[in-house]
Order: C-alpha cells, then structure tokens, then sequence
C-alpha cells in the first residue's frame, strides 16, 4: 500500500475531496510506527496521556516536560502520518506570551507538525498568535477534558439550544483565526453535522457521530487495552488487554514448570 505523508494543507484537501479522515492517539515510538506504518493519516500525542499511561484521574496533572519527552518519542516512530502535539493544561491559558513560547518548545525540540489548544473564543488570543508565527493549530471543542472541573463531569456537550449556538459561534471564531482543523467532542451528532456542514475546515470527531470529516480515538481504548472505562463512543478493534494476560499467564506457567526456555532456545 502506498501511504500518503500528511502535511497540514493536505489534510485540509481531504475534507475538499471528501476523503474521511482517520486519527489516533500515541504516546510511545513503539505504537506511534504501529500505527504510522498501518497508514494513520493524523497522530495526536494526547494529554489522555496522563490518564492512559501515567494512571492519573484527570489530564490536568500533564506538564510539558512530559508533553515535550512524549511527543519526542513519538516524533521517531512517525513517517507519514501528521504529528500533533496537545499542549497541557496552563501551557496556553495565563499569557498570549507565554502561549507561544511554550507552542514553539514543541516545533523546535519535538518537531511536530502541529499543536492542539482546547477551547473557544477565550483561546482566541493565542492561537491567532501562534498561527501567526507560523505554528498550526487544532483547535478543540465541546467536553474539552481539561475543563472537567468546570464541567463537573464527562457527560456530553452543548445539549441545550443556547450552548448549541455557542459552540457553533466558538468553531467558526476558531476557523477564521486559523486553526486547520477542529476535534468536536461529545456533542449530539447532528450538531457535529451542522458545525462540519458550515465549516471549510476538517472537523475531527470523537463521540460526536459519523458526520464529522473525521474521527480520532484514543488507540489504547480502541484496541482494547485500556479497560478502566468503556463509553459507547469508542469501537473496539480488538481485546489486546485480553490477549496479553492470556500470554504472560503462559510465560508464567511455562517458566514455573521449567518449560521455558527449551534447548533450543537456549545456548550450547
Ligand atoms: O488527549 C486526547 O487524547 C485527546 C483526544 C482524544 C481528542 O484530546
């Protein structure tokens, strides 16, 4: 198969060519190849991170030394896929100054092609400046996970007529300062139909139906692997939690019962 490398107008004519677009997240070289090499067209270095691989109980733990070393480790395994950086919670909210500096740290020591900021018009300000200096941006809208104590909980967004047309004024902000593609999550879909409908840029859905342009999920939910919590968002590709308990209790028995290593597998 040839696999397409993905720049950031290109991910834009996709939405041009109605071509869906498919996204996951990764936080390791080991899974960001996996998933490059399996023709991913966009891979987020999510600040999930700090829930799915440090066991933490919200994102906003996530620093960004530890978004910087992630999405370096991750920049290695990435050949064609569209790297995207999520900045980490206060990275972007107290100075439009500190925004960029902090958005620059990911384009000249982790080499990303982009990087995400969650909210609407309140992140107006930096993002126009980020863009401006040449740093594209994905916005992110809807239950926005570093918002979780304003929100209070994960259930879904912008339910209600008002909040509704909030969000709609909040993406259309977003596109005309810049950002080449929105992540729309956990709102009602026909909303996410209406939002994608009146935006040129690709908008990216997770829980949020299927007429979004594309669709992004955490890999390690969508592969079964992290089982803490299953929304009905997420589609699992496979129960790889499953098969690695059923493998390692193999190596245990086999190592107890003296069965591994063979002569073969070992040296004379
Ligand atoms: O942090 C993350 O993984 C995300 C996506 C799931 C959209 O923001």
């Amino acid at each position: 198969m040839k696999v397409e490398t993905r720049t950031v107008p290109a991910i834009i004519e996709m939405k041009r060519n109605g071509q869906k677009i498919a996204a996951l997240t990764a936080y390791d070289y080991l899974f960001a190849r996996l998933l490059d090499e399996a023709g991913i067209d966009v891979i987020l270095v999510g600040d999930s991170c700090a829930m799915v691989f440090q066991g933490q109980e919200t994102t906003l733990p996530f620093t960004m030394d530890e978004a910087l070393y992630h999405s370096r480790i991750v920049r290695r395994g990435v050949r064609n896929a569209l790297l995207v950086a999520d900045m980490p919670f206060l990275s972007y909210q107290v100075s439009v100054e500190e925004a960029v500096r902090n958005a620059g740290q990911f384009f000249k020591t982790a080499l990303v092609d982009a990087v995400k900021i969650e909210g609407g018009r309140g992140s107006v300000p930096c993002i126009e400046k980020i863009v401006a200096a040449g740093m594209p941006v994905m916005g992110h809208l809807g239950l926005t996970p570093q918002s979780i104590r304003a929100f209070g909980s994960y259930a879904v967004q912008a339910r209600s007529e008002k909040a509704a047309q909030e969000l709609v004024e909040d993406a259309q902000a977003l596109q005309e300062v810049g950002v080449f593609a929105l992540v729309l999550e956990k709102i009602p879909a026909d909303l996410a139909r209406q939002v994608t409908k009146k935006l040129e840029i690709p908008t990216i859905g997770i829980g949020a139906g299927v007429h979004c342009d594309g669709q992004i999920l955490v890999a390690q939910d969508a592969l079964g692997l992290f089982t803490d919590f299953h929304p009905k968002f997420v589609r699992r590709y496979a129960e790889l939690a499953d098969q690695i308990q059923t493998a390692v209790k193999s190596y245990c028995r086999d190592v107890k019962s003296a069965d591994f290593p063979s002569e073969e597998e070992s040296y004379r």
